[in-house]
């Protein structure tokens, strides 16, 4: 899981300068798709089995209100974008899952609203890395991402999409809520286990909708933009350790 982790890690600092004002996602896609097969690694998310139809691309490119599972495509980024790229690769039949929003053509091209939004997820990961301890329940983490953003903003928690355990397979119990829930009240993390922590903000409500021609694109129900973070955590006895730390992205603290 350590080596799964890493070399997703990297491969988001590999695609990181090309996620940049006039670039298609397909491009960006493309990038993954290569890096990962030329490395000897299968992209988890090519031919991932969906509701209605597999997933057809290497990594989920999601644009604005795009909440999450966006198709990469044709569309160029365009500056003042958020554009969330989730990387899944498989290496030695193990899993590395990893999220970053990017602020396209930089802070300055972004309005005010959309960086807070970018921030509160960025800091709700973070938070809930520091508030979870060995043995702890799974709510520790929906807990502490709803106390910060009922306490400091009006945003979405999104509750329809989850983190959840990771390892041979891309997605297995348990399921990691990102607001507490009555079965994640009664599941403990333990020295050991793996699992992401991913949460979905969205800048006004919670709800999203998902497309029903391509079966994937989740959008927000009232077209406001959503951001999200990633990280793949191993559970020790010390406490939790982020299996996906980048190289050249933004660290615990950073202000976007
Ligand atoms: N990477 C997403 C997650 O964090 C899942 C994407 S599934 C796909 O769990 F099929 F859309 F790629
Ligand atoms: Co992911
Ligand atoms: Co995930």
């Amino acid at each position: 899981m350590r080596q799964a982790g890493r070399f997703n890690a990297r491969l988001m600092d590999e695609l990181r300068p090309h996620v940049k004002p006039g670039v298609k996602t397909a491009t960006i896609d493309k990038l993954v798709h290569d890096f990962t097969v030329d490395h000897g690694h299968i992209p988890a998310c090519l031919g991932y089995p969906g509701e209605s139809t597999p997933f057809p691309k290497s990594c989920c490119i999601s644009v604005n209100d795009v909440v999450c599972h966006g198709i990469p495509g044709q569309n160029e980024l365009r500056p003042g974008d958020i554009v969330n790229v989730d990387l899944t690769s498989i290496v030695d039949g193990w899993h590395g899952d990893q999220s970053e929003t990017f602020l396209v053509g930089g802070r300055e091209a972004v309005a005010e609203d959309s960086i807070k939004i970018v921030q509160c997820a960025f800091d709700c990961l973070y938070l809930a890395i520091d508030a979870i301890y060995p043995g702890c329940t799974v709510s520790v983490i929906g807990q502490t991402i709803v106390s910060y953003v009922s306490e400091n903003f009006g945003y979405g928690v999104v509750d329809k999409y989850v983190g959840h355990g990771i390892g041979q397979k891309f997605h297995q119990r348990p399921n990691i809520p990102h607001v507490p829930t009555r079965q994640s009240r009664q599941e403990r993390l333990h020295p050991g286990m793996c699992f992401t922590i991913e949460p979905m903000i969205n800048g006004g409500s919670p709800e999203s909708m998902c497309d029903r021609k391509d079966g994937w694109t989740v959008r927000t129900i009232d077209r406001q933009v959503s951001a999200q973070f990633e990280h793949t955590i191993l559970m020790t006895e010390q406490g939790p350790e982020i299996l996906t730390s980048t190289q050249h992205g933004p660290e615990p603290g950073h202000i976007f």
